[in-house]
Order: C-alpha cells, then structure tokens, then sequence
C-alpha cells in the first residue's frame, strides 16, 4: 500500500467553523492509505498579479509547499451561493505565475458545509468550476453536501449521528480509490 498525501483546505477562518470540525472527522474516518493535512490558508495576501516579480514568502512556501502532496480535499462553506474568498484567493494564489498551476493534474474532491439544508451547494458547484480550468480531476460521485451543521458536532467536536459518520468513512474510502487511480496514471 502506498500512502498518498492528501493537502487538506477548509473555506472558513472561524474559530468554532463546522467546516474544520467537518475536515476534522474526514482526516479520522480516512482510510490508512491517505496522510491528510490541513493547509492553513488564512495568512496568504490576496492575490495582486503585480506581486509577482518579488512574490510574497507566503505565496512561496505555499507554492513549493504543495508540490509534495498527491491529492487534494476542499472542505468549504457557502459565502452567498458560492467559494468564500479566502479560499478562491489560495487557489488563485496556486495558480500563478501562468504557466505554473501548482494544481495540475492533481487528484481531488469536494465536500460542502452549511448549517442550513441546501448544505452548500451553490459553493460546491462554484468551486468545481475553478478545478475543472485548473486540471483538478475532481471525483464526482459520492457528491457530499453536508447541511444541519450545527447539529451535527458535540461539544468535543465528534459527530453526534452514525448515519453522517459512516456517509463521511464512504466518501473517504471512494477518494481513496480515486486518489489511488489518478496517482496510477
Ligand atoms: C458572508 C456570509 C455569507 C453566507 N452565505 C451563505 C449562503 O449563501 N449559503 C449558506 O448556506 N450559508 C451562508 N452563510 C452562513 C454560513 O453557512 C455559516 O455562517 C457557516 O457557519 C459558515 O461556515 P463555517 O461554520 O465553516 O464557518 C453565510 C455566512 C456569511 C458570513
């Protein structure tokens, strides 16, 4: 078995976020095949092409950061019906200079978080849009549009319902295959 590094990137810088407490439950229902971290993306200057000819450090680290990872899990809320800006600014910030799209070809997959019942999907369907220019092959199905948020974590951020944990242990074990696959290739 090979291990495959999963970089992990939550859409919310918010200190109680359901969406990291969601990220959090995916890393520890993975199967053992992935080694998954969260990237933190909040300190990253919004990207200003003019920046380019002395790019800032955080760009820098960030860019040769994620050349070691094989794959990539987005765990986003929902901004009015699409990406939060914090996390469309890392993905644009992976994406430049032209013609260096840190991104590309890496294997990836989507969950979206809200407390309300559409569970993001308007963000889910948003950001697919960005990974499909960037050459993210990004799996398809399961889809996970998780809603009720908020009633989903106890006090010491464990998932309070059997039927969202083993959906979630799904979800990660399908991403396994397909990491598995587009690494293969
Ligand atoms: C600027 C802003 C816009 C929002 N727009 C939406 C939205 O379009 N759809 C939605 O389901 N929730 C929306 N919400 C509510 C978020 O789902 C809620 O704040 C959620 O807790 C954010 O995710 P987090 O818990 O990971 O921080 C919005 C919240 C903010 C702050």
């Amino acid at each position: 078995m090979q291990l495959k590094k999963i970089a992990v990137f939550v859409g919310s810088l918010r200190k109680e976020s359901f969406s990291r407490k969601a990220a959090k439950a995916l890393i520890a229902l993975a199967p053992e095949s992935l080694a998954l971290e969260i990237i933190e993306i909040g300190e990253l200057p919004i990207y200003n092409q003019d920046l380019e000819e002395t790019p800032p450090d955080a760009w820098t680290n960030f860019r040769e950061r994620l050349k070691g990872f094989d794959g990539l899990l987005f765990v986003t809320p929902e901004y009015n019906r699409s990406v939060p800006a914090v996390l469309k600014n890392a993905i644009d910030v992976g994406s430049r200079p032209y013609g260096k799209n840190i991104w590309d070809g890496k294997p990836g997959a989507v969950v979206s978080v809200s407390p309300g019942a559409l569970g993001a999907f308007g963000a889910n369907h948003h950001l697919r849009q960005s990974l499909v220019f960037l050459n993210i092959p990004t799996m398809a199905q399961p889809e996970a549009y998780i809603g009720g948020a908020a009633k989903l974590f106890d006090e010491h951020e464990n998932l309070m319902n059997d039927s969202t944990r083993e959906f979630l242990k799904k979800f990660m074990a399908a991403f396994a295959e397909w990491v598995a696959k587009y690494s293969a290739r």
